[in-house]
């Protein structure tokens, strides 16, 4: 599988099908839907008037242009939210700061994948070993699974940011990409070094 990337524009072989329904999904979330006619609540029940409506709730905190349009990880890091970390107190929080660096011999920009920020909002276990094995390396990672709901897609494009941004995984430019003028070119310090 290859892509090529010309400025904004990502051409890739056999993805381009599986892009276009995720962008559809994208353009169906955009804003937010009032309770009563989301299809899950019911408009009839006494509490539909009772609950705060999402865009009440969700438009004070940094704003995202794509999936529920909430920015998370800035959101938490202004502090715009503080969730209680654990609902009992002998749970032991766990936050790992390191970064691995995924996908080194592809064609796409590197893939920074952030621990820091995704155990600020997970356990370990959420991930390890069911997901991915600890180990540098280790994991046979496909972007095709990852569209299909496994690996990185369990999450996002489901509870995380969706898969249609392509370079908020893929943001460490290599050598011979064409780039977006907003992509580090750098290796972040604290990334697993390439093997
Ligand atoms: C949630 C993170 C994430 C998002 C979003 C994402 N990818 Fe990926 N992608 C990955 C990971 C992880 C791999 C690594 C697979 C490997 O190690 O070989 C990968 C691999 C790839 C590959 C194969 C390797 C290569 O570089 O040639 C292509 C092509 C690719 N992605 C294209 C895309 C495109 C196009 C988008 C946006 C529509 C996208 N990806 C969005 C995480 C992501
Ligand atoms: C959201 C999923 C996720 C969570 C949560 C997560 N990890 Fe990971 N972890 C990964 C991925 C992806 C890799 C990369 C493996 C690779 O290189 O193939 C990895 C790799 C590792 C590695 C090997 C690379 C390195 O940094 O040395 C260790 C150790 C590790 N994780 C520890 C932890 C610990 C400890 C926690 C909890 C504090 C944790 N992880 C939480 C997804 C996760
Ligand atoms: C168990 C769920 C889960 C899995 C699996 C997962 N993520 Fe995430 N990820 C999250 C959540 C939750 C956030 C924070 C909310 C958001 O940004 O939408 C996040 C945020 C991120 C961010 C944004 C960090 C920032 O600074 O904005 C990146 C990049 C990312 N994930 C990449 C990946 C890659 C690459 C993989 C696969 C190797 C992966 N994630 C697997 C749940 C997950």
């Amino acid at each position: 599988m290859r892509a090529y990337i010309f400025l904004d524009k990502v051409f890739c072989l056999g993805l381009a099908a599986a892009f276009a329904v995720l962008a559809s999904f994208s353009v169906q979330a955009q804003g937010w839907e009032s309770l009563r006619k989301d299809g899950i609540h019911d408009p009839r029940a006494p509490a539909a008037k009772e609950l705060q409506e999402p865009a009440a709730a969700l438009s004070k905190l940094t704003t995202d242009n794509t999936g529920n349009m909430v920015r998370w990880v800035q959101a938490l890091e202004k502090g715009e939210i503080n969730p209680r970390a654990s609902i009992r107190p002998d749970t032991k929080i766990r936050v790992y700061d390191s970064d691995s660096l995924l996908n080194l011999k592809g064609g796409m920009p590197i893939v920074r994948f952030p621990h820091r920020q995704h155990t600020q909002w997970l356990d370990c276990s959420n991930c390890h070993d069911h997901l991915f094995k600890a180990e540098a390396g280790a994991n046979q990672l496909s972007m095709l699974k990852i569209l299909e709901g496994e690996q990185c897609g369990v999450c996002h494009g489901a509870v995380a940011f969706p898969l249609t941004e392509c370079f908020r995984c893929h943001s460490v430019a290599r050598p011979g990409n064409v780039l977006r003028p907003t992509l580090p070119i750098a290796i972040p310090p604290g990334a697993v070094p390439p093997r």
